[in-house]
């Protein structure tokens, strides 16, 4: 299919679905305490999403059975909410996908319970900084694989991997568009960036091996092969005629050449 370069109107939908995403993630934060389960991180979204008129993604896509992904510790991605009660030193992606009026966004973030150790906390900033080295390529006429050109380049340094098996994408009138964001790739390769166009970045980054292995019972949950921990952030991106908006930003993190505000200040202290 090829790359489709939104309209004004469209990328209007698409920034409202996306807020709505992202507030969403922002509505779960005072849940990550000991105890509470995932099932009720998952509530909260779905009485959220509904409430605002819209409609998880996610939900029965290809048969997945929830409102959004919960994906605790070693789990890379696609952990489904259940009975799993938080822990002190747990680590956990949350990814939200809404549809409102037809239009999709999909974000995804962090979140850490009680204590957790340095080396937790190390893969989650280093993640967080991946995500940003990626949105940084994000310009137009730029070869979408200095995406991932850098991403890894900066994961290896710090002597993490990077996921293969799972990648960003188009996102916007469809949940999974072209086209597909790899999270470590060749200098200079792959279509040229355009305004216009809206896709995800959403670096895996592991602890230990790349490799992921897919629950043999539920047939989602993505594992790594070692039991190490993974990380995820995920922003969806509009192109823009001189650079970027992060469309899934809501806080005003990312000037308009996708510099993180907050890392900027975090650099100067
Ligand atoms: N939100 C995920 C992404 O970032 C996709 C989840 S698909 C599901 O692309 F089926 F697992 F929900
Ligand atoms: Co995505
Ligand atoms: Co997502």
């Amino acid at each position: 299919m090829p790359i489709l370069i939104k309209n004004a109107a469209q990328i209007e939908g698409i920034r409202r679905s996306s807020h709505l995403a992202r507030q969403a993630l922002y509505e779960v934060a005072p849940m990550m305490i000991e105890g509470t389960t995932t099932q009720a991180i998952e509530d909260k979204i779905i009485a959220f999403i509904n409430a605002h008129n819209a409609k998880a993604a996610t939900l029965n896509y290809k048969g997945y059975p929830a409102s959004c992904c919960i994906s605790l510790n070693d789990v890379v991605c696609h952990g489904i909410p259940g009975s799993p009660m938080l822990q002190n030193g747990d680590i956990l992606n949350v990814d939200v996908t809404t549809i409102l009026d037809g239009y999709f966004g999909d974000t995804s973030m962090m979140f850490s319970v009680g204590d957790i150790s340095p080396e937790a906390q190390r893969l989650i900033n280093v993640t967080k900084r991946c995500m940003d080295i990626g949105i940084e390529q994000c310009y137009p006429g730029n070869s979408i694989g200095n995406i991932g050109y850098y991403i890894a380049q900066y994961a290896h340094a710090n002597g993490y991997s990077v996921v293969h098996q799972f990648c960003g994408h188009g996102v916007g009138v469809k949940f999974h568009e072209d086209p597909e964001v790899n999270h470590e790739a060749d200098r200079n390769s792959g279509v040229k960036l355009r305004p216009g166009m809206t896709f995800t970045i959403e670096p895996m980054i592991n602890q230990g091996k790349a490799r992921v292995k897919i629950d043999k019972r539920d047939k989602w949950t993505a594992r790594t092969i070692d039991g190490k921990l993974s990380a995820q952030f995920e922003h969806t991106v509009l192109i823009t005629e001189t650079g970027v908006e992060v469309l899934t930003d809501i806080v005003h993190e990312y000037n308009a050449n996708g510099v993180s505000q907050l890392a900027l200040a975090e650099a100067a202290s």
